[in-house]
């Protein structure tokens, strides 16, 4: 007899498999192999190994997938492939399969790549025969149909190997790099080195940094299902204030918007109302939405090609600004505007951010709130109210290209192609003494997403209100 096992051995409420059963379970079934169309994008991804095998020749290049990681017991969260892995393959959603591995293995002339994966569950009776119907992490009776590996080539357009040829494919005295930490297999069998690790991680950040053509239609979609979601938003606003954890509606509608236009959540929705609205990430979404409050929403839908959108709202929840929620509003507005007006190509990356700050810190030092009025924006004490940076780069990860060396993104010049955040905010902790009481508890941020183009910037997120009139008749309408 067999017991439902799989890959984490027997569960206690697993039933045994009788003989018979297991015997039974080898035949009978159809062939339902596909001739599946060469995926959306996958030229491109063509053009970027190409870039990789250019970068490192006569190496070895292995980049994995990553794979399920445990929410409790025998559950895992939804799977997400390694963002390098995808920019490399152009895999999407739920076509995605845990534990695949990337490998270029140098050639005369460059490099063969092939993906070893996990293939469609046999039903042959084989080594992994009982899989299928008995593998709660990887069967298909279980998680679904995964793609055959002839399937797999014909969809990515890469030649696609079983992981079972993986610790073969890995052996000899290649010299290699990998992405390491992402896979138990790879980072056995392949030696930490540290700095040849580090190369390969900031060559495949830089990358992401220009954007092709098709990766920005992907990040166009994917802000404007999240202009979509705050629309969702707006509309629950009342009802939110009738619930003891208003926080929650508002998360649960903007992911309901995220799960059906796209795979998910570029990163976990932050729905701050009132003073949560001054904890930067604030994700606990336990708080109530009172009327008068204001609600910071800042969240992001990432379509099924794992790009994803990053846009924040403050919204008055009774449809009107208080004067003092208004005034810190418009500061915000302006110090945005003045950030969206620097974006061009040739400027630096810094200067959003430094045209932002400067009309932060002129507006602070009007309201007599700048300690250091000689300071240099950036350096200014005024920072306690402002926190963080004004914005990032965008794309596959909500803050993309992290490994790219400090040259190449934050003090580097912006290029047609890049897609960046312009985000400034104002956070008056609840507790700060330095402030008027009036403005304690109040945190306001205006975040939209941009492309840069040949001759400026346009704005992905432009379905959404901005100005403080603009979003008060919006909210109030749909009040
Ligand atoms: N949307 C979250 C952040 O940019 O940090
Ligand atoms: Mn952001």
């Amino acid at each position: 007899m067999e017991r439902q096992d799989g890959s984490r051995g027997v569960r206690s409420h697993d039933r045994e498999v009788p003989a018979a059963v297991a015997e039974s379970f080898r035949r009978g079934w159809e062939d339902t192999s596909l001739k599946l169309p060469l995926v959306s994008g996958a030229e491109y991804a063509a053009k970027r190994r190409a870039a990789l095998s250019a970068r490192f020749p006569g190496e070895r290049i292995v980049v994995p997938s990553g794979g399920l990681k445990v929410r409790s017991n025998d559950f895992d969260y939804p799977f997400r492939p390694h963002s390098a892995f995808v920019h490399l393959t152009a895999e999407q959603g739920t076509q995605a399969v845990p534990d695949s591995v990337l490998v270029f293995e140098p050639t005369g002339t460059g490099h063969s790549v092939t993906l070893f994966t996990r293939p469609r569950s046999p039903r042959d009776g084989g080594p992994n025969g009982a899989e299928f119907y008995s593998d709660r992490r990887h069967g298909e009776f279980w998680v679904g149909r995964r793609r055959m590996l002839s399937e797999t080539a014909d969809a990515l357009g890469v030649e696609a190997a079983s992981r079972d040829d993986l610790e073969r494919a890995l052996g000899g005295n290649v010299p290699t790099r990998a992405v390491l930490g992402e896979d138990a297999l790879v980072d056995a069998l392949v030696p930490p080195d540290r700095g040849t690790e580090a190369e390969l991680l900031t060559f495949l950040s830089e990358l992401r940094l220009v954007k092709d053509e098709w990766e920005v239609q992907q990040l166009r979609a994917a802000v404007g299902h999240t202009v979509a979601g705050f629309h969702d938003v707006a509309g629950e606003l009342r009802h939110a204030t009738s619930l003891a954890r208003g926080e929650r509606w508002i998360e649960g509608t903007f992911n309901r918007r995220a799960r059906m236009e796209g795979y998910g959540l570029g990163f976990e929705t932050i729905a701050g109302a009132g003073s949560h609205a001054c904890v930067l990430h604030w994700m606990h979404n336990d708080g109530p939405v009172r009327d008068g409050d204001l609600l910071l929403l800042d969240a992001g839908v990432e379509a099924d090609s794992f790009y994803t959108g990053d846009v924040t709202r403050t919204l008055p929840v009774s449809g009107r600004f208080t004067d003092v929620q208004r005034r810190v509003y418009d500061l915000v507005f302006a110090a945005q505007s003045a950030g969206i007006a620097a974006l061009r190509p040739g400027a630096r990356f810094g200067d959003f951010h430094d045209a932002a700050m400067r009309v932060i810190a002129e507006g602070l030092d009007g309201w007599g709130l700048r300690p250091d009025v000689e300071a240099a924006p950036d350096a200014s004490l005024y920072r306690r109210y402002t926190v963080c940076g004004s914005g990032h780069m965008l794309g596959l990860d909500c803050h993309d290209c992290a490994s790219a060396r400090r040259d190449a993104y934050l003090d580097g010049v912006l290029e047609a192609g890049h897609v960046l955040t312009v985000e400034p905010g104002l956070y008056f902790q609840p507790d700060d003494l330095t402030v008027p009481e009036e403005l304690r508890g109040i945190g306001v941020r205006i975040e939209d997403d941009f492309v840069i183009t040949a001759d400026g910037a346009q704005c992905l997120s432009s379905g959404l209100p901005r100005s403080a009139d603009e979003v008060e008749a919006w909210t109030a309408a749909l009040r």
